[in-house]
């Protein structure tokens, strides 16, 4: 059985190996800015002891923007149900705005998203071309053998 729980310090050093094992290091890239574990809220997936998703979050003065989302058993609701964790933590904190950035070449997500109700807001050409600088290991191709090079920005507005 998959349980759910919040993040909580004591996880960061297996959430810093998840990253890297996921996303090739121990941070993650968006938008010029560099998201370490540390200072991220989140919630993470269980099967017995094993990891088999995360979600993390960050509230600024733009909203709430999810970091970083991934599921290891794909097609059993488990990402569904990490981002609507978060939208409910956003609605808690009277938060109008759930946001996040994907990359050009991650079509499932892009269809994911947009199936629950997020809308493309914006593209940033070149920006993973930039993120590369900050971390090299930001492969040129990217998923779906599509050349890995643009942000495009997705958000859902929530009724408070
Ligand atoms: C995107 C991602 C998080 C989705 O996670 P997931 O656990 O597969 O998500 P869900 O299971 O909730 O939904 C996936 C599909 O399975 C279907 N599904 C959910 N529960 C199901 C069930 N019990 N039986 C059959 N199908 C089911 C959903 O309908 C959904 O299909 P749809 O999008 O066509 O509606 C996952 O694919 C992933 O980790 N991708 C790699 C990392 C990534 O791209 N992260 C996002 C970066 S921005």
């Amino acid at each position: 059985m998959i349980t759910f729980r919040r993040l909580t310090q004591a996880d960061l050093p297996r959430l810093r190996q998840f990253w890297k094992d996921n996303w090739g290091d121990e941070f993650i890239v968006a938008h010029g800015v560099i998201y370490h574990p540390d200072g991220l809220d989140g919630f993470i997936a269980l099967e017995d002891h094993e990891w088999v998703g995360e979600i993390t979050y960050n509230f600024s003065p733009e909203g709430c923007e999810i970091v970083s989302l991934d599921s290891t058993r794909e097609g059993q609701g488990l990402g569904t149900k990490l981002i609507d964790t978060v939208i409910e933590e956003a609605r808690k904190k009277n938060c109008r705005r759930v946001f996040l950035i994907t990359t050009n070449d991650n079509l499932n997500a892009l269809g994911f998203y947009q199936k629950r109700g997020f809308e493309l807001v914006g593209i940033n050409r070149g920006a993973v071309n930039e993120s590369r600088k900050i971390k090299p290991g930001i492969p040129m191709i990217g998923m779906n053998n599509i050349p890995l090079r643009d942000e495009i920005e997705l958000e859902i507005l929530l009724k408070v």
